[in-house]
């Protein structure tokens, strides 16, 4: 692999042994994908965050990193953590998993990483460039920069995007290469995409049928930052797709540039079904929603709070919303926040349902708007605990009659 003479420095320890160490990781990944070179990254997104994916392996990684005095060298971003960082407490946590989560915030902190535990950076204040290049961990955020805003990045592991942060570059492989972006396989879009709920079904029918190939679908005349969040992280949970395109609509499909001959799927109110049927359960006894994955934008969480005034939720449902930090302080002045919380529901900050650990521990019939969170909260159980439904379902069976 080409290295610039600042790389091979950096390789050879004259900034350290710990950049050197993350420089190692970066070339030996890059050496595997058969990169030629190293590319400049502008922002990382870095997963590995919650102590409960983690565990206490992540503190040998941050004693090797501690050996020297660095700093990351480009904007990054932190993964939500396993615990509301205020209320942890009322959720349920143990006094030693927030103590251990704490002190893997303080690492981050050391090494210039604040904590905006968000799996949707794009949200509070970074918004990726064209073309630019990345290197983000969440698998939700990836395909969101790929596919959404255009940028480059490949779904880095949480050491190789922290790697990344602490040396500046990743490997040139992968989505990095505009060659690698064009879509695979056309969707025809033969059913009505009218609910949130419709696109995270999309999401997910592809990704677990085509895997890691790139569709570019048709048929959807608008796809706004939520549709997009939803069919995204569906995508990359069911399957392991990296990038998708939305004819005329998403930047690299804007000019038609993909007429070659693609296979063609469709996509219509048959394959919905057949999504919908594996996540199926008793309406009556939900005992939690979950909503929020990704992490709820503004516009969401205004769209619940107006669908809840003047409602109540049942007293033995709850009712709990995840967002950041940043969404929370500007809604909560703008009194969307209380209006959620006059209802009965909750809305937590810095974690989410499938990082935190007492989701599944306490709660026995789970239903959410999203294919990503009812994926993994199913994993390893009985899938009929886990209800995927549209917001408006979700509200006329957890709300009491007027
Ligand atoms: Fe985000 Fe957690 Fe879903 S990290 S994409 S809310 S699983």
């Amino acid at each position: 692999m080409f290295l610039s003479k600042e790389q091979e420095k950096m390789l050879n320890g004259a900034y350290g042994s710990a950049i050197a160490k993350c420089m190692e990781l970066v070339v030996k990944i890059g050496d595997v994908y058969g990169a030629e070179s190293l590319v400049p990254v502008e922002s990382t997104q870095i997963a590995g965050v919650s102590y409960f994916t983690v565990g206490d392996a992540i503190f040998s990684f941050f004693k090797m990193l501690m050996k020297d005095n660095i700093q990351v060298k480009v904007p990054s971003w932190l993964n939500p953590a396993g615990m509301d960082l205020k209320r942890w407490k009322e959720m349920g946590i143990t006094a030693d998993f927030a103590d251990k989560q704490f002190q893997i915030l303080d690492n981050y902190e050391k090494l210039g990483i604040k904590p905006t535990l968000t799996c949707t950076p794009y949200l509070i204040g970074y918004q990726p460039k064209y073309k630019s290049h990345l290197a983000w961990s969440e698998s939700s955020a990836v395909i969101m920069a790929n596919g959404y805003y255009g940028a480059r990045t490949n779904r880095e592991g949480g050491p190789s995007s922290l790697a990344s942060a602490l040396t500046g570059f990743t490997a040139k492989y992968g989505m990095h290469i505009r060659e690698n972006r064009y879509p695979q396989l056309k969707i025809k879009v033969k059913t009505d995409m009218i609910d949130l709920v419709d696109f995270s079904i999309l999401g997910y029918w592809f990704g677990e049928k085509y895997k890691d190939k790139i569709p570019i679908f048709e048929g959807i005349r608008e796809l706004d930052l939520e549709h997009a969040k939803l069919l995204s992280s569906a995508m990359a949970a069911s399957g392991s797709v990296p990038l998708f395109h939305v004819r005329d609509i998403t930047p690299e499909a804007k000019n038609g540039q993909f007429e070659k001959y693609m296979e063609t799927i469709e996509f219509t109110l048959n394959e919905k079904k057949e999504v919908q049927q594996q996540f199926t359960s008793n309406k009556r006894k939900i005992d939690l929603v979950v909503i929020g994955c990704p992490h709820a934008s503004k516009r969401e969480l205004e769209m619940i709070a107006n669908s809840l005034e003047k409602k109540e939720i049942k007293d033995d449902i709850n009712l709990w919303i995840f967002t950041s930090k940043k969404i929370l302080d500007e809604t909560r002045s703008e009194n969307i926040i209380s209006k959620i919380e006059r209802s009965g529901g909750e809305v937590y900050v810095d974690t989410c349902m499938v990082v935190c650990p007492v989701i599944k521990e306490k709660h026995s019939i789970i239903a959410t708007n999203s294919a990503k969170a009812a994926f993994y909260l199913s994993k390893g159980e009985n899938r009929s605990k886990i209800l995927l439904l549209s917001l408006p379902e979700i509200f006329s069976v957890i709300t009491k009659c007027e």
